[in-house]
């Protein structure tokens, strides 16, 4: 190996060494409001301007210019030239990145980057190492005693973040949502599994006022929830019984789960949507790993995500080779998948 090559592989090596540190940037840039007071500025923002926004001490103004040439260099922001008293200077700007992280926005994903930060998260991904040579079910085990979900229902701070982190994920496929009506026309009921408060219904059945859509989550997500004329909440369990419906829709639900509780889910589902002789079809909105023209920052996303899925859950992200096999012994026989929103593809799957 000549030494230009050497040196390339430790500046790859050395790149994903400190990419906590980078992680830590982000966190720094959204836990101190610079997206917000960049766009609350109405025009790019000076160094100067910035600490005064942020109520930084001056003496930190050096470590803050630091800070952003790195957030720049890595695209959360960008830099062009202000004038301010007949003077030149170096303006900071949103890019689409750092607009996802403004608070008010629509979609925001602030709530999701803030909640990935927790100790829950990061402790469980440092016990990695360590859960390999142990016999815990996920490294969130290896590091707090518990499952995530016991750990989620112990402690309500992050039971609240995280799911103002899943809400504010899920809008993104919402996004688009509106522009699936094809996938949902011609059906005259759907039972979405795992569905939650019911956002993706409320879009669908706007534009679709004939389809009755059926929310079946957990009796204590779903308590309380009003119905209206054709969204209805019903509580359950997935692995016991889905009601019969033309239609179910899973949107990221089944990447959290093992194999084996997959097929038990798509079982259910199975016989739900082949009620009286019918055969409708399953929906399914979550990542397929490895898609046709994936770029590689799509790739190494939805890789990243397969890790988290190993710490926290058992669950995982899985190759289209993978889903086909998962279907097959659920007994489904054919299924297509278009990929229209971005990290998540739509599968459907039909008996
Ligand atoms: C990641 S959330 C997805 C929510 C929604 N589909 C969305 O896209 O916003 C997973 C959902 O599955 C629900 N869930 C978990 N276990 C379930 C079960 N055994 N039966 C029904 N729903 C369940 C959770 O309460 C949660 O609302």
């Amino acid at each position: 190996m000549d030494v230009e090559e050497l040196f390339q592989a430790q500046a790859h090596l050395y790149k994903y060494t400190y990419s906590f540190v980078a992680s830590m940037c982000l966190k720094s840039a959204v836990n101190l409001g610079i997206p917000d007071a960049i766009f609350k500025n109405g025009q790019p923002i000076t160094l100067s301007e910035l600490v005064l926004a942020l109520q930084i001490q001056p003496t930190k103004s050096g470590h803050v210019y630091r800070l952003m040439r790195l957030l720049v260099h890595a695209g959360f922001f960008a830099t062009t030239k202000v004038v301010k008293d007949d003077k030149e200077e170096l303006g900071y700007d949103l890019t689409p990145s750092s607009r996802l992280l403004l608070k008010d926005n629509v979609p925001t994903l602030s709530p999701f980057v803030r909640a990935m930060f927790h100790p829950a998260l990061v402790h469980s991904s440092e016990s990695l190492p360590e859960w390999f040579h142990r016999n815990e079910t996920t490294p969130c085990d290896t590091a707090f005693g518990m499952s995530f979900w016991e750990y989620l229902s112990q402690n309500q701070e992050f039971n609240g973040l995280f799911n103002e982190a899943m809400v504010s994920d899920s809008g993104m496929v919402n996004l688009v949502m509106k522009n699936c009506k094809s996938v949902f026309e011609g059906l005259n009921s759907l039972v979405d599994v795992g569905g939650g408060k019911g956002g993706v219904g409320r879009i669908v059945c706007e534009s679709l006022p004939n389809l009755q859509w059926t929310v079946l989550d957990l009796p204590h997500v779903v308590e309380n929830l009003p119905d209206s004329t054709n969204l209805k909440f019903v509580g359950g369990d997935m692995f016991q019984s889905i009601p019969s419906a033309d239609a179910v829709l899973l949107k990221l639900v089944l990447h959290a789960y093992s194999d084996e509780e997959c097929i038990k889910v798509l079982k259910k589902c199975k016989e739900a949507v082949s009620k009286k002789g019918k055969t409708g079809k399953v929906i399914i909105i979550d990542i397929v790993v490895g898609q046709r023209n994936e770029n590689h920052e799509l790739t190494e996303a939805k890789l990243f995500f397969d890790m988290i899925m190993m710490v926290v859950v058992t669950g995982r992200e899985r190759e289209e080779k993978e889903w086909e096999k998962l279907f097959l012994e659920a007994g489904f026989s054919h299924y297509k998948i278009t990929n229209i929103f971005g990290m998540r593809s739509l599968i459907e799957v039909y008996p």
